[in-house]
């Protein structure tokens, strides 16, 4: 009988510079990107998360059909196919046709208006690549992460990562820029609002082209990239919030500007924002990134985290904040879920 299983923990990931929308060019389920990226890998500083993902699977012939499990629920159909979207390749790889039970566990609430897709694919990718002893590079690696979901392919790899767009499958993967103790950012999260976000990125991708501001973003995004790698190696903070500000506000012009338009902002995000100048003017510095999402991320240097924590817990409406710092590497363990 064969069995291979193999368990994994990855780390989510803030995009600085954001991927939005797919390349017309390529199949849409290859998920090549329009734009390079460039991320920090989060390892959240509270005792109940670390913003990571647990994740383990098992090839084995004595299954009769491939199972996922998260946070104790059978996944449904439509949620496994993005499993297989990851495995299915892998195992062609590996040219092993047994079927697999995978288990995934999150040291966060999946509701909690965090994203989990990356840390979730990138875990599973090492994970089922692991168990299938393919003895793959991390920037290979990451090419089957981006198969499950775009962010994924930025968390194989801790500190802060640059998803380069390439023009295939091979060619589109991610590799370090900087080791997460060598350019000094932490983050706040502010969770203005917690629950699932109405439309999803992968709609969203659908949908960038149809901005007419799009072309634009996607030219700016290739410059902000190269910018903001070399402001990150200066260790130059306050150049690396002010682009990382300006992607965000590119990506979320296209997202409103999209049809059907896309909305993430709640009112507390745009109170946020403003509250987030108005300390900058103060002398504080931080700046501001917001996702596919109504939750804000506050930049800032480490040394002005609990001064910053302290301002952002005085806000009534901030529900939650998590401080973060840039995190290691995903990595195998020998811990299995089951
Ligand atoms: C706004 O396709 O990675 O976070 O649907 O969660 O898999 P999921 O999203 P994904 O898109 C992420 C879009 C983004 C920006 C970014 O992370 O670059």
């Amino acid at each position: 009988m064969i069995t291979v299983k193999s368990s994994a923990i990855a780390h989510s990931n803030i995009a600085l510079i954001k991927y939005w929308g797919r390349s017309l060019d390529h199949n849409p389920n290859l998920n090549i990107p329009s734009n390079d990226s460039v991320s920090m890998t989060k390892y959240g500083l509270t005792q109940s998360t670390h913003l990571q993902t647990h994740t383990t699977i098992d090839f084995s012939d004595a299954y009769q059909e491939d199972s996922a499990i998260l946070e104790e629920k059978v996944l449904a159909r439509r949620k496994m196919e993005r499993i297989l979207k990851v495995v299915d390749p892998l195992r062609k790889y590996a040219n092993i046709d047994c079927k697999f039970k995978m288990m995934s566990r999150n040291d966060f609430p999946t509701q909690a208006g965090l994203a989990s897709s990356a840390s979730g694919f990138a875990a599973l990718a090492i994970a089922a690549a692991n168990a299938l002893g393919i003895d793959f590079t991390k920037e290979e690696i990451s090419t089957f992460a981006r198969l499950g979901s775009g962010s994924a392919t930025r968390s194989i790899q801790g500190g802060f990562v640059r998803w380069k767009k390439g023009n295939s499958h091979e060619t589109s993967f991610a590799e370090q820029i900087c080791d997460p103790h060598k350019f000094n950012m932490n983050a706040v999260i502010a969770i203005v609002h917690e629950g699932k976000k109405d439309v999803t990125s992968d709609v969203g991708h659908e949908s960038a082209h149809t901005s007419p501001f799009n072309e634009v973003r996607i030219l700016k995004s290739q410059q902000q990239a190269k910018d903001i790698q070399k402001a990150i190696l200066d260790d130059d903070f306050c150049k690396v919030g002010r682009i990382a500000e300006e992607s965000s506000k590119y990506m979320h012009a296209v997202m409103m500007t999209s049809n059907p338009p896309l909305f993430y902002w709640h009112p507390s995000t745009l109170r946020l924002v403003r509250s987030i100048q108005e300390m900058r003017k103060r002398g504080m510095k931080c700046y501001f990134t917001v996702d596919a999402g109504p939750n804000v991320h506050c930049l800032c240097r480490p040394e002005d985290r609990y001064e910053l924590q302290k301002m952002l817990g005085r806000i009534e409406y901030i529900k939650k904040i998590i401080p973060v710092k840039p995190a290691d590497d995903s990595y195998v363990t020998k811990e299995h879920l089951f």
